[in-house]
Order: structure tokens, then C-alpha cells, then sequence
């Protein structure tokens, strides 16, 4: 397992325009210079990827979604040849507002997670109970397993400011772990700010964070880095 902490962004359908996008990435890329203990991950709308993606930066970027396909006849959708053709390491699975608004199935997160295995992508398999892990990746190898990251996001605790305790959160860590064993990074995610973050890790023992609205306020999701990198 990654020795760093992972810290994603989840941007969702933010900013509304390209300049306030570079904006904030370049803000969070020059505040994480220093930062050692942390991989730092900006999942942006596809429009923005390409916008944000420098040839080279000290911030990894990945899709908030992708297709099960390579390419065809799927008009809207983003592939995942796409996403990592774009310079994205990673890719945002199964998120709950995806299960809830478009339809996403825990069939097509399975389809999904192999296909972004196949194209040289990091899914990050987003979860709120033990049978979605299961379901999403049946069929995987012990060896895919250490491709991947499981995200576990109470969907009453997303984007509500109720985050979810240290107790109950550090339960659903051990069952995740117990199901996915020792290689997969295991992620918190719901209302996480600068004041709760390192709580996740230091006493809920996560290996990093999924943050949605904080991480498109630099400053903010900045605090939340450094708190993370100084962690025990
Ligand atoms: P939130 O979103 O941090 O705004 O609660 C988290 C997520 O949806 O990944």
C-alpha cells in the first residue's frame, strides 16, 4: 500500500467556467509545495481535465466518472482510454449521486471499475455499506485489489455538514478492510473540513479523504492537506 495519504477532490459540476478551474487548481498546486505525506488528487468535470492537467504537476487529476467502453456509439459519455489519454490517474467510481441521478447500477460500477483497470486507471469505488464493495467488484484478483480505492461516503452525511462520527466511521474502516484486504487505500468521505479531517486518519485509521465542496475552496482544502501531511 501507497505509503502517502490520499486526498482527493471531488469537484462535481464546479466551477461553472475554465478560468476559475485553473484558478483553483493552481492555487492548490503551488499551497502543496512542501507537502510530503500526501497524494493530492483533483477529480474535475472531463471539460476541465484537459484545462488543468500541466504536463507535469505535483497534483494527479482523474474523472468523476467513465464509460464501460473504449470508445463508440455512447453519445455523452467519457471513456477511460479517454480520461487517461487526458493524463488522469485516477477515476471516481459508483459516487452516490450518480447512483442516485443517473441510473448507476452496482452492475455497471462493476463494468466500470474493470474497464478502468484495463486502461492503466486508479478506480476509487465509492460506497456507503459493505454489500456495494462486494457487488462492485466481483469477479476482481487479489492483484486488482491493489489497484484500486474504496471510498466509504455515508450518502446522509455528503454535502450536509453532518459528518459522520470517529466511532461509526472507524467501524465501517475495519468491515471494509476485512473485505478488501491489506493493498486497497480506504477513504473517508462526507462533510470533511479543515476541522475534522484529521480525525479520519489519526483516530478513525483511514488512509486518506474524499472531499467534495471544501476541495473547491483552496485555502480551505489547502488546511485540510497539511493538517493530513502532519498526521501521525
Ligand atoms: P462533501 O462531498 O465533502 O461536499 O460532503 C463529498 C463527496 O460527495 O464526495
Amino acid at each position: 500500500m501507497t505509503m502517502k495519504h490520499l486526498i482527493v477532490a471531488n469537484w462535481k459540476c464546479n466551477p461553472s467556467g475554465a478560468k476559475d478551474a485553473l484558478d483553483i487548481f493552481r492555487k492548490t498546486e503551488e499551497g502543496i509545495k512542501g507537502i510530503e505525506n500526501v497524494e493530492t488528487v483533483i477529480c474535475a468535470p472531463s471539460i476541465f481535465i484537459s484545462v488543468v492537467t500541466p504536463e507535469k504537476s505535483s497534483v494527479k487529476t482523474g474523472g468523476q466518472d467513465c464509460h464501460f467502453e473504449e470508445k463508440g456509439a455512447f453519445t455523452g459519455e467519457t471513456s477511460p482510454a479517454m480520461l487517461r489519454d487526458a493524463g488522469c490517474d485516477y477515476v471516481i467510481i459508483g459516487h452516490s449521486e450518480r447512483r442516485k441521478y443517473q441510473g448507476e447500477t452496482d452492475e455497471t460500477v462493476n463494468k466500470k471499475i474493470r474497464a478502468s483497470l484495463k486502461f492503466g486507471l486508479k478506480p476509487i469505488l465509492c460506497i456507503d455499506n459493505p454489500d456495494q464493495i462486494r457487488k462492485g467488484t466481483e469477479g476482481l484478483s487479489k492483484e486488482d485489489f491493489g489497484r484500486l480505492a474504496v471510498a466509504f461516503e455515508p450518502i446522509w452525511a455528503i454535502g450536509t455538514g453532518k459528518a459522520c462520527g470517529i466511532p461509526e466511521a472507524k467501524e465501517m474502516n475495519t468491515i471494509i478492510r476485512g473485505i478488501v484486504g491489506e493493498d486497497a487505500p480506504v477513504l473517508y468521505g462526507g462533510s470533511v473540513n479543515s476541522q475534522n479531517a484529521r480525525g479520519y486518519i489519526e483516530e478513525a485509521g483511514f488512509n486518506g479523504l474524499l472531499v467534495g465542496g471544501a476541495s473547491l475552496k483552496p485555502d480551505e482544502f489547502l488546511e485540510i492537506i497539511r493538517g493530513v501531511d502532519s498526521a501521525m
